[in-house]
């Protein structure tokens, strides 16, 4: 245990009293395990060294950690391919390592959320294994899509449906003997076969693993696809190609179907039989705030991913809409909004915001991460976001290992900027230190390589500089901790220039200037904190641009 930790087991216990419900407004600081720290120099992060690092989040003022997926896996997804739901995999540790971080970081004051991936699983779990040794319409494939294929010969996939990593969602199977025969479902990786929700044993293995790490002591999951369990009955063709651009924009025979509320409803029993106030929150692609909110209703799950407002332009009247439309939509089921401008799958905001160099893309970051801090609800951080980290564009193709990119970049089917799709990017292990074989990271290498300059960015680097994004970040989370009006609760819009969103909270103003210019407005209040420095002038503030202020009233 290193001094840090020890010092810091006397921090406070998260801020919701029990009873209010603590993820109305909790911040929760996504670790994506293999990139956060490596404990014993393979380049990879795992268990021990997340554990060991959890002083840093506690001293952030965040109030849990989500942990990406740790289980027993061949990695052909960043490990939400799983083998085995209740081991971990050796490369982050052991079930004793997961064990003594639960603990740890419930002893300051931290809850800790983990990944369950229900949609699939590896091609390596016994029961896919079993089910392609079994015969066709055998028992074994019946816990997965096995399906014969169309064509004469069985040639052609059983439908038009596409991997939303690109290429057909069908993989045809090869008897003992080399003859091809019937086809299995993956939405995602061949890797990664879909399960059969409609068969019973699939529904009780999974309340089992629920149980499994909710007796370990886990605070709740983040479910991964938690809108994709259920399939259209019958598996009907779409009937158009680039399906994956229909993803958040339109109901599908794969995503969104009405029936995965009823496997919600059955695990927020379940979830409601423990003690502690546990949680699910939803990882659920919805084309509507509305829809999504089907996710959150009373007898659901407690959180979903607002994707709408990740995905939102650089746009005052823009995220004016988005944050409207999402505060509705889950106030018409008595659930908080949850804001969220990164994770492991996504260009990392800093990146997405600069159209106009890096420059402009930390001012947006920084600006965007206060008004996000100062939104009604939860709020959830992607590792490195509270260092201002960019997305990394230039990785050789050779130290690539994400699927998706192997999938798509072959027929050239990049995103605007070129990254999207190509998930390594955000994914390159964290800076800790000025330096070290891998900047603090671990002893030993990265499995991703750092840039140059990372050094400057570390937390090292950071800390004790009051312009560093790493300050900005810890000083907006102890205000969410110290002022009442912020998180879970009441907001409303004040007047303001075009390009400039004022909104107001209890006791305190939030100005976010969009504008690539300054803009002069009559002082709001006193000023609290702000992501860039301002200017006054007689009874007005000029507030910088592409900048966020926090104000006292
Ligand atoms: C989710 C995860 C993503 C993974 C996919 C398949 O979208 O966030 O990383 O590739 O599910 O499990």
């Amino acid at each position: 245990m290193t001094q840090e930790l020890t010092t810091s087991l006397q921090a406070g216990p998260a801020r919701s009293p029990e009873g209010t419900g603590w993820w109305r407004d909790a911040v929760i600081y996504q670790v994506y395990v293999r990139s956060f720290a490596d404990s014993d120099g393979d380049g990879v992060g795992d268990l021990r060294g997340a554990r060991e690092r959890l002083p840093h989040l506690a001293r952030l003022g965040v109030d849990a950690v989500w942990l990406t997926p740790f289980y027993a896996s061949p990695q052909a997804d960043g490990g939400y391919d799983v083998a085995d739901y209740r081991a971990v995999d050796p490369l982050f540790g052991t079930l004793q390592d997961a064990d003594d971080l639960v603990r740890t970081a419930h002893e300051l004051g931290l809850r800790v959320i983990v990944d369950v991936v229900p949609n699939h699983t590896s091609d390596r779990h016994p029961w896919f294994l079993d089910a392609l040794a079994d015969r066709p319409r055998g028992a074994a494939r019946e816990r997965y899509h096995f399906r014969p294929g169309r064509g004469t010969g069985g040639e052609l996939p059983p439908n038009d449906w596409e991997s939303v990593f690109g290429g057909p969602a069908w993989t045809r199977t090869t008897g003992p003997d080399g003859t091809p025969g019937e086809w299995y479902l993956h939405l995602f990786a061949p890797e990664q076969p879909d399960l059969n929700w409609d068969c019973p044993e699939v529904r009780e293995e999974f309340d089992s693993v629920l149980r499994f790490w909710l007796d370990l002591g886990v605070d709740g999951f983040r479910i991964d696809v938690a809108h994709g369990m259920v399939k259209a009955p019958g598996l009907p063709d779409i009937g158009r190609t680039e399906q994956a651009k229909l993803i958040g924009s339109q109901v599908l025979p794969f995503f969104d179907q009405d029936g995965v509320h009823e496997i919600h409803r059955g695990w927020r029993r379940l979830l409601d039989s423990y003690p502690g106030m546990r949680i699910g929150v939803a990882e659920a692609w919805a084309p509507s705030a509305e829809r999504l909110a089907l996710y959150v209703r009373p007898d659901e799950l407690h959180q979903a991913f607002n994707f709408q407002f990740l995905k939102c332009p650089w746009d005052a009247a823009a995220m004016r809409e988005v944050i409207d439309e999402s505060l509705a939509a889950t106030a018409s089921v008595g659930a908080p909004t949850t804001w969220v401008l990164s994770n492991h799958d996504v260009v990392r905001h800093t990146t997405r915001y600069a159209e106009d160099g890096a420059g402009q893309g930390l001012r947006r970051a920084r600006a965007a991460a206060l008004l996000t801090l100062a939104l009604p609800g939860s709020a959830y951080l992607y590792q490195g976001e509270e260092l201002g980290l960019p997305e990394v564009v230039d990785l050789p193709d050779e130290a690539r290992q994400d699927p998706a990119f192997f999938r798509t970049s072959a027929d050239g089917q990049d995103g605007q900027d070129g990254q999207e799709g190509r998930r390594d990017g955000c994914r390159v292990p964290l800076p800790w230190s000025r330096s070290g074989p891998s900047y603090g990271f671990g002893p030993g290498g990265s499995w991703l390589p750092q840039p140059d300059g990372w050094a400057d960015a570390s937390v090292e680097a950071q800390t004790g500089d009051p312009e560093s994004t790493l300050e900005l970040y810890r000083a907006a989370l102890a205000l969410r901790r110290e002022l009442p009006g912020l998180g879970d609760g009441p907001m409303s819009w004040l007047p303001a220039p075009a390009g400039v969103l004022a909104l107001s909270r209890p006791g305190l103003v939030c100005t976010l200037n969009t504008l690539g210019e300054e803009v002069r407005l009559p002082l709001p209040g006193r000023a609290l904190l702000s992501s860039a420095p301002l200017a006054y002038d007689a009874g007005t503030v000029r507030i910088p641009a592409e900048s966020c202020a926090w104000w006292a009233i």
